[in-house]
């Protein structure tokens, strides 16, 4: 069922485990996710980025989830990804997503913090959550620039955010060796608002696990799913040449995703909280 990230966020911060949330594009990397959670009987978020938005419009692609969601067994929310400006998120309440992200890292702090206690308020009129970002979580090209614990208290203070995106070593579609733990456990100390990984694709499995333990409560997921995507369509005349109807293909490509999307809501511990 389609639900809100509140009693998850609190369900997870007391069962020391993380909500997977996952990007999808389309209807099969939907399908995906959800039969993955479905299975492990785990609840899931499933995003939406701008990028997958002009991909595939933002009422298809919210129809989709919404649809697929309706009829699953496990919660799972519509999340608006690194929304970078504020018609936006007012066009996603509008369409029925049930939470959203305002991403202001590109901005200067005041500027960040402006806009989000904006984006924040839209929010919470229609009683939805809002993730905001402090710090950089950059990708191979941009920089990352880390989460300055001295600013924390101040910035959920202004903002009123309900979870908060860290950035403490991980980047976008990037593979690192080592995620800043410490720095995770001094912000942890700060405040219980909920604490996002981003770019967790490329974050080495026992470094997720430590990230979990000291206090991430949401990991998303993006590069990995699309990689299998493609990963997958490549393979497919090596593997199965005698496939030629798209829909005996897409049902390879789902079945692959699947099963990442399925070790990734293990290494978070949220199997079985569904
Ligand atoms: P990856 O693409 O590195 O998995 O990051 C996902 C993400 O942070 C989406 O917001
Ligand atoms: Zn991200």
């Amino acid at each position: 069922m389609l639900t809100t990230s509140k009693q998850l966020f609190e369900k997870a911060q007391k069962g020391h485990y993380a909500v997977g949330a996952f990007n999808t594009s389309d209807l099969e990397i939907t399908r995906a996710i959800i039969a993955a959670a479905v299975k492990l009987n785990a609840p899931a978020i499933i995003q939406i980025s701008e990028k997958a938005i002009a991909y595939a419009g933002l009422e298809n692609l919210a129809d989709i989830v919404k649809n697929e969601a309706k009829h699953a067994k496990v919660p799972i929310v519509l999340h608006l990804d690194h929304g970078r400006n504020l018609k936006l998120v007012h066009e996603c309440l509008e369409e029925g997503f049930t939470s959203v992200m305002f991403d202001g890292s590109n901005l200067t702090l005041p500027e960040n913090e402006i806009l989000t206690a904006k984006a924040v308020e839209m929010a919470h009129r229609k009683k939805i959550f809002c993730e905001g970002e402090l710090g950089t979580i950059g990708n191979s090209k941009n920089e990352s620039d880390f989460t300055d614990p001295s600013l924390v208290k101040d910035y959920l203070k202004k903002t009123k955010v309900d979870s908060l995106a860290v950035s403490i070593g991980s980047r976008h579609a990037t593979k690192i060796k080592a995620l800043n733990i410490d720095l995770l456990k001094k912000i942890r100390k700060l405040t219980n608002t909920p604490l996002v990984l981003h770019g967790a694709s490329g974050v080495p499995d026992e470094e997720v696990r430590k990230a979990v333990a000291a206090g991430i409560c949401k990991v998303n997921i993006d590069t990995d799913i699309r990689h299998t995507f493609s990963e997958t369509i490549h393979g497919i005349n090596k593997k199965y040449a005698d496939l030629s109807d798209p829909r005996d293909i897409m049902a390879k490509v789902m079945a692959d995703i699947q099963a990442v999307v399925e070790e990734k809501i293990k290494l978070f511990g949220s199997d079985g909280k569904g």
